[in-house]
């Protein structure tokens, strides 16, 4: 403690501090930042000390609201998960704000200054949703055994029936053979779709090169069903292998590319951005491991349609939750499960200008380590 004193190492004691940490007057006027704010706002701090707060917010934002509290009633306020807009870089952040007055015996209403600290909710957030739908995927995968066990037996035997029907049915009649066997098929493939989330057997991991994968896919998608949508690419070719199965991952980016091509149908400039990227400093506590796993290999995929519906998001990776015509609403809770399989992480990051998600991986050495 004496060698903070003495040293006066205050301000390296803040500038270590890796939330955002602003000292706000009364009417608004940034008076100090640390730098942890510059990368949050994106601004140098010369630039934000010459600002005041209000400019820096939307109008009618829950933090402005927030400082008139701790101002006016002299007392410390934390909130959590708010939803804070920066228009200047069109990003919404979930933060938890912590606001109190730097002197809280003053009762001296000049010069007042407040302290606002912002804790970004991103990484929290990531590893409870990866968490949640663990748990979801674990009861759809009983509940597909279940499914298939009671239904697709009787099922073969409808479908049979109905095929023996048609061979003696007249033209009227045919027509609702046939019915009942596409809809037989149908349900079959409903439920062998739901058995892909059965977590009995594993399957083979082997080193993976995720750049051919991502081709291979953006591929399958060019001849057909993203022939609307130009592709972009940011890859990091110097990033190692990751431990998968290959067959899993392709699912994950097929079902991921698919919805972005699905969110894009009636785009005139319809494109899908891929990029892979080194990101240090996610870990993370995975079951039958002691050490906390690295995530280093980033993978997002980007597109530029409306983004996710708000009141969809909270449950996107639950089993049928779509909002389309003829959805499943199967897709991202199978992403959700394989994802976890690998060891990996996902989150939505997108807003209304566009959809975008982001996985992590480890790499094949750290996973194997
Ligand atoms: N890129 C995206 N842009 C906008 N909304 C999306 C995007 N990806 C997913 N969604 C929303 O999330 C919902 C769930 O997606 P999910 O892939 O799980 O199911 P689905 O695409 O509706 O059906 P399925 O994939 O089973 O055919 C979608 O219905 C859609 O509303
Ligand atoms: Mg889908």
């Amino acid at each position: 403690m004496n060698a903070i004193v003495e040293k006066n190492l205050y301000p390296a004691l803040l500038n270590a501090i890796a939330h955002p940490l602003l000292i706000i007057s009364e009417t608004g006027q940034i008076e100090y930042v640390n730098s942890a704010t510059e990368n949050f706002f994106e601004m140098s701090a010369p630039i934000l000390l010459r600002r005041n707060i209000n400019q820096l917010v939307l109008f009618g934002s829950p933090l402005l609201a927030l400082i008139a509290q701790v101002f006016e009633k002299h007392i410390a306020v934390n909130e959590y998960e708010i939803q804070f807009e920066i228009p200047r870089l069109h990003v919404t952040k979930i933060v938890d704000i912590q606001a109190s007055l730097l002197d809280k015996t003053s009762t001296d209403d000049d010069g007042r200054l407040m302290s606002l600290m912002f804790i970004e909710r991103g990484v929290a957030n990531m590893i409870e949703s990866h968490i949640l739908s663990r748990n979801a995927t674990k009861s759809i995968a009983s509940m597909a055994e279940i499914l298939a066990h009671e239904i697709k037996n009787p099922l073969s035997g409808i479908r049979g029936a109905a095929q023996l029907l048609s061979a003696t049915a007249n033209s009227d009649d045919k027509s609702l053979t046939t019915l009942i066997c596409t809809e037989t098929d149908r349900i079959c493939n409903l439920i062998d779709q739901m058995e892909q989330f059965s977590d009995g057997r594993l399957p083979e991991f082997t080193p993976i090169n995720v750049h051919l994968l991502i081709d291979h896919v953006k591929q399958l998608a060019q001849n057909g069903f993203g022939k609307h949508v130009k592709f972009v690419e940011h890859y990091d070719p110097s990033l190692p292998q990751i431990s998968g199965n290959r067959d899993q991952i392709i699912q994950i980016l097929l079902n991921l590319i698919k919805n972005a091509c699905e969110a894009l149908k009636d785009l005139p400039n319809a494109s899908i951005k891929i990029t892979t990227a080194y990101k240090t400093g996610l870990k993370l506590k995975v079951p039958n491991r002691d050490k906390l796993l690295s995530l280093p290999f980033e993978l997002t995929i980007e597109d530029n349609g409306a983004g996710i519906e708000a009141n969809l998001l909270p449950h996107i990776y639950d089993a049928f939750v779509t909002n389309k015509k003829g959805g499943k609403g199967l897709g991202l809770a199978l992403v959700a499960k394989l994802v976890a399989d690998h060891s990996a992480v996902i989150d939505y990051v997108g807003d209304k200008s566009g959809a975008k998600f982001r996985i992590l991986f480890p790499f094949l050495t750290e996973e194997k380590a």
